[in-house]
């Protein structure tokens, strides 16, 4: 078992890190140590106990100053008890005011993983090393409980926390913060590596030095965003890629979200994450329960790189459950940039007849089928396909599309209602908008109420209806636009600022329906591109839209900041028409396909308009990426050189775990006269391997692993502008 209890030492270990807890004199749960795999020395000793002056005293330090909650390392810091840091919790304990002290109560350890109802949580299977503890804390004063829950991932090194509220008092209990971890570091100096950015520009990655006082990242959108993501990694000065210490914090929720870091006046680094809090609320009868959303964290004194394969590893084995997770994913043609709105089922059938003879397996359907939805001023919510506009049912238009021997998938947008549809004449109500006040539009689209059954029943049963109707394996579920004013009608005042998180709650019950009924549908995340790619999401959908920037040259940065938290077989990425619909840029389709390659990989444009040329590398793409998949599906992922550090050339590479085969693409960023040679490295190959080394197909000549690992390749001068170049390695005694 990976946990050890030692009297009041809570030590818990996976095979490369150890996190340590005890509960001290006071009843107070201490956070001793998080770091490289150690034994189970009390680590409390590394604590100071100083009177800092200001700091305040809680009852059961008596006379002894120096001991306050302002200066110790604690699993579950609170608001209350003198500690004036970021906290975890702000709750009224029925006293009118904002204040709690918890103190420890009890603890039980199982084997295996704990699971949240209503959320998504990380899993074990039988086989796994993975085991649970539970430490219960409780109010000094009320009958009011914190259950704090851990998941050891020993094999993976990645560790689990959740926090259960629980009011087992008489009265009522409200609390307007709650943080689902708290990471306490004794020591400054850390750097932040962060993801931002804003709608076709996701996930740009950013590294900046924590400072005294507080740094925050927060989306208040009601989505995880596209602005932030609900990912950060705290690294060591001279950490990179492959060297020096990192922690990573991935919370699983798709609504708004908050981090923040404070660095303390003793130097000491504090990091809490969880439920987004500037507009929230919420009330706890007695009796109730209230469960936060679960983080997943890691330790990694391999670098970032090390970090980056604890996240791939431990999202592919605990927490995509879909039966796709195995199988090999349909590259699939979707018409949204092939015609926007603007088809019948004569043209889907072009663009299919032409994939199906180009070797693509899916067509999907975007948006535009369905209701009056000619433009996106109207439709959303009338989920009755529009048969009039296809020229034929669904049902015909699939059968066609599999009888060419392409399997059919199609989207929806179920959260949202247009004003210009029959749902929203019928139900007015079911959108969100303040009583008395004009809506907040967006997209010319309103929201709906997902905290309400009528609504969810609705959605539920119009999904299914056109699922039922055809064969279809494959949803893209969309939503395109932030929450703005969240209110329900079925919510009391005082109530409202529950809504939020109940909106989340709701998304979640009907997509867990939707997997329970069709448990072989592939399930696509997707929110205005990636502004919905959490690891939340993945807990249904094995595969999220990453942006709907489709231009090869932006998505190297875009599905760089990716690859730090999500496995890349999670980013969903096509091949789509030049100039590019976003930015107006030409790149090769040898580039948008390597690129492409880099993910879950598709097209996005009109087949049936290729020339001759282009159809033949568009055959080879899908006949190369389909020889390698296995290799892009499970194995290992390396980020060799930076579109961020690097303007000339981006470099990642894909190598099978037991170092037999690897692929390594390199795209150009610049083109320079007298242009200088790049030399890049191969990782994860078996040093004394013979290698054979293939350049975009042709064979270049054998290599052992240790000459392409420690000595590399020369890539070749780049031709034109964003020329790439894709390397292939397998041993030789492998090959065929
Ligand atoms: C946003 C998505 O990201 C696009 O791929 C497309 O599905 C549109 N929505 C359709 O409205």
């Amino acid at each position: 078992m990976g946990i050890i209890i030692n009297q009041n030492v809570f030590t818990l270990h996976t095979d490369n890190s150890t996190y340590q807890m005890k509960v001290d004199d006071k009843g107070i749960l201490l956070h001793t140590y998080y770091g490289q795999r150690t034994d189970e020395t009390d680590y409390s000793y590394l604590i100071t106990i100083a009177d800092r002056g200001f700091s305040g005293n809680i009852p059961q330090s008596g006379d002894e100053r120096g001991y306050s909650l302002d200066t110790l390392p604690q699993e579950f810091p609170v608001w209350g008890g003198g500690d004036f840091r970021v906290n975890c919790l702000q709750a009224d304990l029925g006293t009118g005011v904002n204040d709690c002290l918890l103190v420890f109560d009890s603890y039980k350890t199982y084997h295996g993983k704990y699971a949240l109802e209503g959320l998504p949580a990380m899993f074990a299977s039988g086989e796994d090393r993975v085991d649970t503890l539970e430490i219960l804390l409780k109010d000094y004063y009320e009958e009011f409980y914190v259950r704090l829950l851990y998941g050891v991932f020993e094999a993976d090194d990645v560790i689990t926390r959740a926090v259960v509220l629980e009011n087992k008092s008489q009265k009522d209990i409200s609390f307007n913060r709650i943080m689902s971890t708290c990471l306490d570091i004794n020591n400054s100096g850390w750097d932040m590596i962060h993801f931002y950015g804003r709608h076709a520009q996701e996930r740009q990655t950013e590294r900046t030095a924590l400072f005294h006082g507080i740094t925050e990242l927060r989306s208040t959108r009601g989505a995880s965003s596209h602005q932030h993501n609900p990912f950060v990694i705290l690294a060591e000065k001279n950490t990179n890629e492959e060297t020096g210490c990192c922690y990573g914090v991935s919370l699983l929720y798709s609504g708004g979200f908050h981090m923040q870091a404070e660095v303390d006046q003793t130097f000491q680094t504090r990091l809490v994450m969880g439920i987004d809090d500037s507009d929230f609320f919420w009330r706890l009868k007695p009796g109730g329960k209230f469960t936060a959303p679960e983080v997943c964290m890691s330790y990694s004194s391999t670098g970032l790189s090390g970090l980056s394969r604890n996240y791939h590893n431990a999202i592919f084995k605990h927490l995509i459950r879909s039966t796709w997770k195995e199988k090999q994913r349909p590259v699939l043609v979707n018409n949204w940039e092939a015609t926007y709105f603007d088809f019948n089922a004569k043209k889907i059938l072009s663009i299919a007849e032409e994939a199906a003879s180009l070797g693509l397996d899916m067509l999907v359907l975007d948006d535009g089928w369905f209701g009056k939805r000619d433009t996106d001023f109207s439709g959303l919510g009338d989920w009755y396909v529009n048969e009039e506009k296809l020229g034929c049912s669904l049902e015909e238009l699939v059968h066609k599309i599999n009888d060419i021997g392409l399997m059919f998938g199609i989207w929806f947008e179920p959260e949202m209602i247009s004003e210009d549809s029959k749902l929203y004449r019928e139900h007015p109500d079911w959108a969100m908008v303040v009583p008395g006040r004009e809506p907040v539009r967006a997209r010319s689209q309103l929201v709906l109420d997902m905290t309400r059954e009528d609504v969810q029943e609705y959605i539920k049963e119009r999904l299914f209806s056109v699922l039922d109707s055809a064969n279809i394996q494959y949803v893209k579920w969309d939503m395109n636009r932030s929450i703005a004013a969240a209110y329900s009608a079925k919510l009391p005042g005082g109530q409202q600022g529950e809504m939020r998180h109940r909106y989340v709650l709701g998304l979640y019950s009907v997509l867990e329906a939707l997997l329970e009924r069709y448990p072989d549908l592939l399930l696509e995340g997707c929110s205005g591109g990636g502004g919905r790619f959490d690891a939340g999401m993945l807990y249904y959908s094995p595969q999220i839209w990453c942006s709907d920037n489709t231009d090869a040259v932006e998505r190297l940065r875009i599905q760089y900041g990716t690859s730090f938290a999500y496995p890349m077989s999670t980013v969903s990425a096509h091949v789509s028409v030049c100039p590019n619909h976003q930015n107006g840029r030409v790149t090769p389709l040898k580039t948008r396909g390597i690129c492409a390659m880099q993910g879950t990989f598709g097209y996005e444009l009109d087949l049936s308009k290729m020339t001759e040329e282009e159809k033949s590398i568009v055959r080879n793409q899908v006949k190369s990426f389909k020889e390698h998949y296995r290799l892009f599906q499970f194995g290992n992922y390396y980020r060799i050189v930076s579109p961020v550090e690097n303007h000339d050339v981006t470099v990642w590479e894909y190598a099978d775990k037991n170092g037999k085969e690897a692929c390594l693409a390199a795209v150009f960023t610049d083109l320079y006269g007298n242009a200088i040679s790049h030399i890049v490295k191969f990782r994860g190959l078996c040093p004394e391997g013979k290698y054979k080394l293939f350049r975009d197909g042709e064979f270049e000549g054998e290599y052992t692993g240790a000459a392409l690992m420690q000595g590399g390749i020369l890539l070749p001068v780049p031709k034109e502008d964003y020329d790439s170049f894709q390397f292939y390695v397998c041993l030789e005694e492998d090959e065929g």
